[in-house]
């Protein structure tokens, strides 16, 4: 595996390009995440994704294409509210979920009858689209991670996950590097493909809230019901650290920091706001606002992650409406909080 550090070299992304086409995988950035990419036509090359990352083969990857590119080739019809929110919003952080054309394998939808398509507005993910099959591919790509990680927001976190295939010399044949990914969570998924029964359905908040597509679209998309299409960033456990999360109430902070040091624990913390009379044994202090909390979230988990703690406790964030995408990746995190939070206190 070789790591691109200059990546504005033609050269290179080229090469990149012709891996992609020789069904080889290429780690690379977009504005929200790293993705681990590969030919989204050939099924080996997504198996290859599927192995590398340790994901059920029956959970779906979302197919990435230039700006130029001709979405029809990929699904079945392209609604009118798809059309809208395409032209406000890619590229960028968006991934629609649309009925599949019937000559896409299976592989890309977990056998759903479904795709998942976006176009990235990251430089380095646009031109890496541009170069491959002359703009005319679709590039298969989860987040960069082992599945339920945490998703990589730098081509370093890219390498930390897959250390073991780097050393068997594995089938990532480049990781591409971008700098750190400008969003830090994970594109907003929109499902449009059941319109007619349902509405635009939100099956993933993120950077691109639910008032931004509800003023495009004239409605609030929907939760997602029951039926709605399956996505492993929608599982209960996921977007975790090896060490236990936990939410605390600000005005409990205090309080838990007192009783769980009394306890002997290791604490590693996360907050927004200060909090001069806590000490920890490690402390990442993020944003206050939605989109610069987003930006540093994973990168803080990762380092708190580090710190061999026995618990990172996060101070739980603000409810209202703009925190939804990061709020949403906190509760995956912590998702058994409580009782881990009730055994560290028997302990
Ligand atoms: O920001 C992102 O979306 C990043 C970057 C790399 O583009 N990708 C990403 O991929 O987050 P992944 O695989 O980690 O999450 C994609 C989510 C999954 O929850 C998957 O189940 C869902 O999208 N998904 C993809 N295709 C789908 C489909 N046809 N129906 C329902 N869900 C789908
Ligand atoms: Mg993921």
């Amino acid at each position: 595996m070789s790591v691109v550090a200059s990546v504005n070299e033609a050269a290179q992304i080229s090469a990149a390009a012709q891996a992609l086409a020789e069904g080889k995988l290429v780690a690379f950035p977009t504005e929200t995440v790293y993705g681990l990419g590969a030919d989204a036509e050939n099924p080996e090359a997504v198996a290859r994704i599927y192995a590398a990352k340790g994901r059920p083969s029956n959970h779906p990857v979302i197919v990435h294409v230039a700006p130029e590119a001709d979405i029809r080739y990929w699904v079945k019809e392209i609604p009118a509210e798809a059309e809208k929110l395409i032209a406000a919003f890619w590229p960028g952080p968006l991934t629609f979920i649309l009925k599949r054309a019937d000559h896409i394998p299976d592989a890309v939808s977990g056998g759903q009858d479904t795709v998942g398509i976006r176009c990235p507005s990251h430089p380095v993910a646009m031109a890496l689209l541009r170069a491959f099959k002359d703009g005319k591919g679709g590039v298969a790509a989860p987040s960069a991670n082992k599945f339920g990680h945490v998703s990589p927001t730098m081509a370093a976190h890219v390498i930390e996950e897959f250390e073991q295939e780097v050393q068997a010399g594995g089938p990532i044949a480049y990781v591409l590097d971008g700098g750190q990914s400008e969003v830090g969570i994970e594109s907003t998924i929109l499902d449009l493909s059941r319109l007619a029964t349902h509405g635009p359905v939100l099956l993933r908040p993120g950077h691109i809230t639910a008032d931004q597509l509800a003023s495009v679209l004239g409605v609030v998309p929907a939760s997602p019901d029951a039926a709605a299409p399956r996505a492993s960033g929608t599982l209960d456990a996921h977007y975790a650290p090896h060490t236990p999360v936990v939410q605390v109430a600000a005005n409990e902070l205090d309080d838990v920091v007192q009783q769980l040091q009394a306890k002997g624990q290791r604490l590693a913390l996360m907050s927004y706001q200060a909090h001069p009379a806590i000490h920890t044994d490690a402390w990442r202090h993020l944003p206050a606002d939605p989109a610069g909390y987003a930006h540093d979230l994973y990168a803080g988990l990762r380092e708190l992650d580090h710190a061999d703690a026995d618990v990172i406790l996060v101070e739980a964030l603000p409810q209202e409406k703009n925190w939804q995408g990061v709020n949403d990746r906190l509760r995956r995190a912590a998702f058994d909080s409580q009782d881990v939070l009730r055994q560290l206190l028997a302990s």
